[in-house]
């Protein structure tokens, strides 16, 4: 990463920090139409593709730099778990990758309302609102924004659906345990408002609300999850935003819609990320409760350690990394959160982050065996290869090893990835020491993983995706 380009990134980043009339300039109004499908990633749409997702990583490891633990809130009660729902008890959405779009994330597909409407969410570990692009109607709702004429392709419509209730911005709920809810309270009965950011540097305004989302169990049956927290959104910036209908909140927190069903379904979630450069038509699944596709003697498993500190993400116990058997020589502190490290397991970020002495010795170890292909300069990755001719050549083994026995085997196209035509560059980003490192959707592909929240135990296996 050239010093230049980054510095640029920052100082981007801090201008929208710091003065919210630019912030505002660039926020996209629901007037903007809807960018669903872009031309497929040819050979040359990927080095932009792949560029912007170095982009949005960068942003969104600066936030998680900076915010973790910064917004912390006391947990709500939770008001309407029914515990008397079968553990046994499962439900999946269909889950595909974003590259359609042109944006790293992962889209899944949610029901919300009633009667129930479809929407396309970017489904984030990192996050703990779930939302939806909305447009108020100012005969409800007078005290909300963006009211009026307008909206994107079809944003939810709170006045048509008989479940949606705003929270009030006199409730307890909304002064003390919504994330980034405002103080403004023009009257005990105006909606509890959010001005909400993301790890990448975008953000979400809207108003808060309980909702009901309508979910298919596994037996067939179809189910109103009744009560869930969402925001609904009446403007926003960020790029995978533009191509989504919104953000599923799978963080751990309490209000995080992950947390409130997990609670009633097994205590579990799980998902499979296809390759990133699936076509839209290629799906898997977001399972909530028991997936019958893991199966636990193949299965490998390590501590899910949920840090407070770095809330709403996962952190996982990381030990080490290898490159063909040789155990790289990182200090032990860079994966230890005690030690201002750690790591944590992300949806949202797609290449995979690693803090400076981890990065130095991963991408100098795979280097060193990668030395007779030819180089090509391309920025932003330091190393990358005229592949053309090296289709012999045999990528370099690399594993994740994490507490316990527990070892990540990622398919060599995970980490030495496809940039251009006959072009592979090794595929991670670094961080500054301290800080914590991210293992990102690439890294996580063609793997089925599940969170099991309640056991503190995350279990993954190597796996093709195919929906069941
Ligand atoms: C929980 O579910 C049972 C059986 O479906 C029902 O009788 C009971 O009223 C529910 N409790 C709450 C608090 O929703
Ligand atoms: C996806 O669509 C392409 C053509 O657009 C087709 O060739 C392919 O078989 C489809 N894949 C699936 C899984 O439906
Ligand atoms: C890769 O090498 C081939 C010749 O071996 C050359 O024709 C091609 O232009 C090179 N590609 C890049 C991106 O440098």
């Amino acid at each position: 990463m050239p010093p230049l380009l980054l510095l640029s990134l920052l100082i981007g980043f801090d201008a929208l920090l710091a003065t919210p009339a630019i912030a505002e300039s660039h926020s996209t109004s629901l007037r903007a139409p809807l960018h669903r499908s872009l031309p497929p990633l040819g050979a040359a749409t990927r080095l932009d593709y792949v560029r912007e997702l170095v982009k949005s990583d960068l942003l969104r490891q600066r936030m998680i730099a900076g915010t973790i633990g910064g917004h912390r809130y006391r947990q709500p009660r939770r008001a309407c778990e029914n515990a008397t729902t079968a553990a046994a008890e499962s439900f999946a959405m269909p889950l595909s990758s974003g590259a359609y779009t042109h944006t790293g994330q992962y889209f899944v597909r949610f029901r919300l309302g009633t009667p129930a409407r479809r929407f396309v969410l970017v489904a984030d570990t990192g996050s703990d609102l779930t939302w939806v692009k909305c447009r108020f109607s100012p005969r409800r709702c007078r005290h909300c924004r963006g009211g009026g004429g307008g909206g994107g392709a079809r944003p939810f419509r709170p006045e048509k659906s008989v479940s949606f209730d705003p929270i009030r911005c006199s409730t307890d709920l909304c002064k003390t345990s919504l994330p980034f809810s405002l103080s403004t309270c023009p009257s005990p009965a105006s909606p509890c408002a959010y001005n909400y950011g993301y790890a990448d540097g975008s953000m979400a305004r809207g108003i808060y609300a309980t909702e009901s989302a309508t979910v298919m169990l596994s037996n067939g049956q179809k189910v109103k999850l009744k009560g869930m927290i969402i925001g609904c959104t009446s403007s926003f910036a960020g790029s995978s935003f533009r191509a989504s209908d919104g953000v599923l909140g799978l963080g751990h927190s309490g209000i995080s819609f992950a947390s409130r069903v997990t609670a009633r379904f097994g205590g579990r979630f799980s998902y499979c990320l296809v390759d990133h450069l699936s076509p839209k038509n290629v799906s898997s699944y977001l399972i909530f409760g028991s997936n019958g596709a893991l199966a636990p003697s193949a299965a490998r498993q390590t501590e899910l350690l949920m840090e407070p500190r770095l809330a709403p993400f996962y952190s996982v116990g990381v030990s080490g990394i290898s490159v063909d058997g040789e155990v790289l020589k990182i200090p032990m502190s860079v994966w230890d959160v005690g030690r201002r490290g750690g790591a944590i397991l992300d949806s949202g970020t797609s290449l995979t982050v690693l803090v400076e002495p981890a990065y130095k010795a991963v991408v100098s170890a795979l280097s060193r065996r990668l030395a007779g292909v030819p180089r090509v300069d391309l920025d932003p990755f330091e190393y990358c290869y005229n592949w053309t001719d090296g289709t012999k050549v045999t990528i370099p083994k690399l594993v994740v090893h994490f507490h316990g026995p527990a070892r990540l085997e990622p398919p060599a196209k995970s980490y030495v990835i496809d940039v251009a035509d006959g072009v592979k560059c090794i595929g991670f980003t670094s961080a500054p020491w301290p800080g914590v490192s991210t293992i990102g959707n690439i890294l996580q592909q063609e793997h089925l993983w599940e969170f099991d929240v309640k056991n503190r135990r995350l279990r993954f296996q190597r796996s093709t995706c195919a929906p069941h």
